[in-house]
Parts: C-alpha cells; sequence; structure tokens
C-alpha cells in the first residue's frame, strides 16, 4: 500500500503505508517536513495538507472538530484535511496529498 505526498518543494515522494495509521503518522515516519505538534489530537492544524482533487470524495468526511480546527488555519483550501484525522486502508491505497506551507 501506497501513498504519494508533494512537499512544500513541489518534490512528489513515494511512501510505504500501513493500515491503521494516520496518513500523518506515515508522513512523519518517513521523515518528511511536518510539525504534527499535537501528535494528532486534531488541536495543532499543523498536520495540515491539500487532498488531490481525485480523492476528496474517497475520503472519510471530515467530524465538525476537524472542519472547525481547519477554518483557522492559515492558506485553507476547499482541499484541506488534517492529516491527522484521515486513517489508512485499503480504499486509500494510492491517496495523493500535498503539504502545506505552514506545516
Ligand atoms: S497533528 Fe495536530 S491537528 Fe493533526
Amino acid at each position: 500500500m501506497k501513498i504519494f505526498v508533494t512537499d512544500q518543494n513541489g518534490l512528489k515522494h513515494e511512501l510505504e503505508a500501513i493500515a491503521g495509521w494516520r496518513v500523518m503518522e506515515i508522513i512523519r515516519e518517513h521523515g518528511l517536513p511536518i510539525k504534527a505538534e499535537c501528535g494528532g489530537s486534531c488541536a495543532c492544524a499543523t498536520c495540515h495538507v491539500y487532498v488531490d482533487e481525485a480523492w476528496m470524495n474517497k475520503i472519510p468526511h471530515m467530524r465538525e472538530d476537524e472542519e472547525e480546527m481547519l477554518d483557522e488555519a492559515f492558506n485553507h483550501e476547499d482541499t484541506s484535511r488534517l492529516s491527522c484525522q484521515i486513517i489508512m486502508d485499503e480504499e486509500l491505497d494510492g491517496l495523493c496529498v500535498t503539504l502545506a506551507e505552514n506545516v
């Protein structure tokens, strides 16, 4: 299983992904620049990513707390998500995201 992550310099990385892990944890484990300051508690927005359009309706909808956190996030877009709130599973094999500037 894999995910594709574009970093802040526009470089695309192919990362090995494990079902049950948060997308944020996968990105962090591979050493890409993501602060994820709150460790996945939906309380910091420093795991902000933009989800590739093609994946927007395949990932589970966000809960209210994620939406509220993102509303206050810098450079918030329609495709914004908190990567700590996306749990990897078979359906998401091949997921493409881009790291936001301030993560
Ligand atoms: S790691 Fe803090 S909101 Fe995702």
